[in-house]
């Protein structure tokens, strides 16, 4: 045992493939379903939204799929991220526990989502894309597409939540910077988009608005314009598992194995990509890690919602997948943690926390800005607030190690910093913000309004 606080990796080291959690899943997924029919989808449906390169890591099921030249090329400029043993936080709670956290905030954008929209930009510049349409919730995922898509020279036009995009100025002007054209969701300038209007012109949006606005646009584009998602579909998962892979190398030069990993979970990209890596050590090598995902109370699709099949988007136009939800026309409280505020999750993790794989979690909003406060006062780094609900997870682990007189190896990723969320650490400081629980009878309504799928 040393005191290092900082364990790094060489460029050498930037791992070469990708791991596929559907190679080991001993729960594969339902398959997914056309919104309109609700029959398994052909490649012919998804190809109006993705090129051909990223449906094929969709359904695939080998196990390591290789990173191209010029993905790992851009990954160079931030990968591998460090990792770090949050020492002073240690010495603040007096716990036995040791704290590791993979600090995916050194990234341009500032958060974990560049490791998948660099490889969604570069196969839509292979496939012959120009230009591409995607949603963004806190801004994090928009600015991390905008950054990729400038690197790879394609359009970007963003529909930004209009609940974000009024509480984070500073996150569109940097998309902006980077060249992309960014919307305020609900827009006049889609169907959708007018009818949600029509019914509410003061709707604050949500992500399942925001994302049938930039399907709708893509799909009706002839093919000019392809769509890119930043959680939830198999691929991004993928893609993200590079912070595992890099993780699990760390811990070596630690000499120390996670007795726990934790993410914050939204549609559940980050979460994965920590946690995927250590659960194939579990499946595979007798490793027995438990897994941890943590959601906002204000939006708890693993702890509260269904396991069944429902719509990705509020308006039925993406995919059908069966996951844990909320119902499609869940519209969240105004948390601050945009980025965690979506109705659904992950197909892959939905299975797994079904099957017992991975455990889940929910906190509520202001114990998440204690914990983030704590944090970047031990540590130095103001988290993102949706990272923050790692953190608060984190520090319960810790407690509790301390409360048994547990040894406790505790692993967490810090999935981006909070430098553009002071509006709500300033909210939290005046004394604004509010706890939030999403109500089971909003769960149950919603439930009435799901596809009727046939599919056991
Ligand atoms: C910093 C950060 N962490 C976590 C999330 C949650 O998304 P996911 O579950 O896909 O990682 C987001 C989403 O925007 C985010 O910006």
């Amino acid at each position: 045992m040393t005191d290092q606080t900082r364990f790094l990796l060489n460029e050498s080291d930037l791992p070469k493939f990708w791991y596929n959690i559907n190679a080991d899943n001993p729960v594969p997924p339902a398959p997914v379903l056309h919104p309109g029919t609700l029959e398994p989808v052909t490649p012919d449906f998804l190809s109006v939204l993705f090129p051909m390169d990223l449906i094929l890591q969709e359904i695939s099921t080998e196990r390591y799929i290789e990173i191209p030249e010029e993905v790992r090329e851009v990954y160079k400029l931030y990968r591998p991220t460090p990792l770090l043993r949050a020492r002073r936080l240690e010495k603040a709670l007096d716990t036995p526990a040791h704290i590791y956290y993979k600090y995916e905030g050194v990234s341009p954008a500032g958060s974990h989502k560049p490791n998948t929209a660099i490889a969604q930009a570069f196969y839509n510049k292979k496939g012959g894309t120009k230009a591409m349409t995607t949603e963004t919730g806190a801004g994090q995922w928009g600015s991390a597409l905008a950054f990729a898509c400038n690197v790879f020279d394609l359009e970007l036009e963003i529909y930004m939540v209009k609940v974000s995009y009024q509480q984070k100025p500073y996150r569109r002007i940097l998309m902006e910077t980077y060249g992309s054209t960014v919307y305020a969701s609900p827009t006049d300038r889609t169907n959708y988009g007018r009818s949600v209007l029509a019914e509410d012109p003061n709707s604050p949006g949500s992500l399942g608005i925001a994302i049938s606005e930039a399907v709708e646009v893509a799909a009706t584009s002839n093919g000019a314009k392809k769509y890119g998602l930043g959680s939830v579909l198999n691929h991004v998962l993928l893609h993200q598992t590079v912070i595992g892979e890099e993780a699990l190398k760390q811990m070596d030069l630690a000499n120390e194995y996670p007795d726990v990993v934790i993410g914050s979970i939204g549609g559940g990209s980050n979460f994965a990509g920590i946690a995927y890596p250590f659960l194939r050590e579990n499946l595979k090598n007798g490793k027995r890690t438990r897994l941890l995902a943590v959601e906002p109370t204000a939006a708890p699709s693993l702890t509260k919602g269904v396991y069944t099949f429902d719509y990705g988007d509020t308006a039925k136009m993406a995919p059908v997948v069966k996951m844990h939800t909320l119902g499609h026309d869940f519209i969240p409280a105004g948390i601050h943690a945009g980025g965690l505020r979506y109705h659904g999750m992950a197909p892959s993790i939905s299975a797994l926390h079904d099957a017992g794989h991975i455990e889940a979690v929910a906190v509520k909003q202001i114990p998440t800005f204690d914990a983030a406060l704590q944090f970047a006062r031990a540590e130095g780094i103001v988290p993102a607030p949706e990272s923050a609900h790692a953190i608060r997870a984190a520090i319960d682990e810790a407690l509790d190690a301390k409360a048994k007189g547990e040894k406790r190896v505790i692993l967490f990723n810090l999935s981006g910093h909070g430098n553009f969320d002071m509006g709500a650490y300033e909210a939290y400081l005046s004394g604004k913000l509010e706890d939030y629980e999403y109500p089971a009878e909003a769960v149950r309504e919603a439930m009435k309004h799901l596809p009727q799928v046939q599919i056991a």
